[in-house]
């Protein structure tokens, strides 16, 4: 089995990055984490990454004139480390369609509510105050509109009479958590293919591993 040379990119804490780590240890998975790559030097994530024996490298965006120059020198580290797949996992940047181009089809986001919607930022505070009672997270094949393009799969989570977005935001996480991998296993094994906006082959809604554990409000 040839594993894809996958690359995960984050500018935070790495939750999502862990699991994806901790995924592709299993022997039968169809990625392997060969680096993990911060536009910050000081990202938590980093040293866990580094930890846990995967190369790591950082590009800080501040020092470039513009969005494609930081970008042309991640394009460099992502080619010196011959990647084929990156998994953006709470990398708070937007990127150029050039910088998009060069990965369609081969880049995968998590984004914590069930789009289309709530894109954007602080998706758990706009989702307590519109009152929704199911919210919850997906991943996704990026295109150069932020936070659209075709759906991988999602997990919905209940809301709770006495959320904040603090609790809300740790039942999506662990969610995030589930989706994530499974997401990269399916698109790393050429299990599903993209028509269109939809992604076929993805995983059914009705998938038990996507019903956040204790949600029985439905
Ligand atoms: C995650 O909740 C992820 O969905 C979100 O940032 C968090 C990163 O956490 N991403 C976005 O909001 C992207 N628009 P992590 O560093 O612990 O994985």
């Amino acid at each position: 089995m040839t594993r894809l040379r996958t690359a995960i990119l984050i500018s935070g804490r790495g939750s999502n990055m862990d699991a994806l780590i901790a995924a592709a240890r299993a022997p039968d998975f169809p990625a392997e984490i060969v680096l993990v790559l911060s536009n910050r030097a000081d990202a938590p994530g980093l040293a866990k990454a580094k930890a846990a024996g995967v190369a790591v490298a950082a590009v800080d965006h501040k020092i470039y004139a513009g969005r494609e120059e930081f970008e042309r020198s991640l394009q460099l580290v992502l080619e010196t480390h011959r990647i084929d797949f990156i998994c953006l996992a709470g990398f708070m940047r937007l990127f150029t369609p050039w910088f998009i181009n060069q990965w369609r089809g081969r880049m995968l986001n998590i984004h914590p509510a069930l789009l289309p919607s709530y894109r954007g930022l602080h998706t758990h505070e706009r989702a307590l105050a519109d009152g929704v009672k199911i919210h919850g997270c997906t991943a996704h094949f990026v295109v150069p509109e932020m936070d659209e393009g075709p759906i991988v799969a999602q997990a919905a989570v209940p809301v709770l009479d006495g959320d904040t977005p603090e609790t809300l935001g740790a039942r999506v996480l662990s969610q995030e958590h589930v989706i994530y991998p499974l997401a990269l296993r399916l698109a790393a094994s050429g299990a599903v293919r993209i028509e269109g906006n939809r992604v076929l082959g993805a995983l059914p809604a009705c998938d038990d591993r996507l019903i956040a554990p204790s949600a029985t409000p439905f």
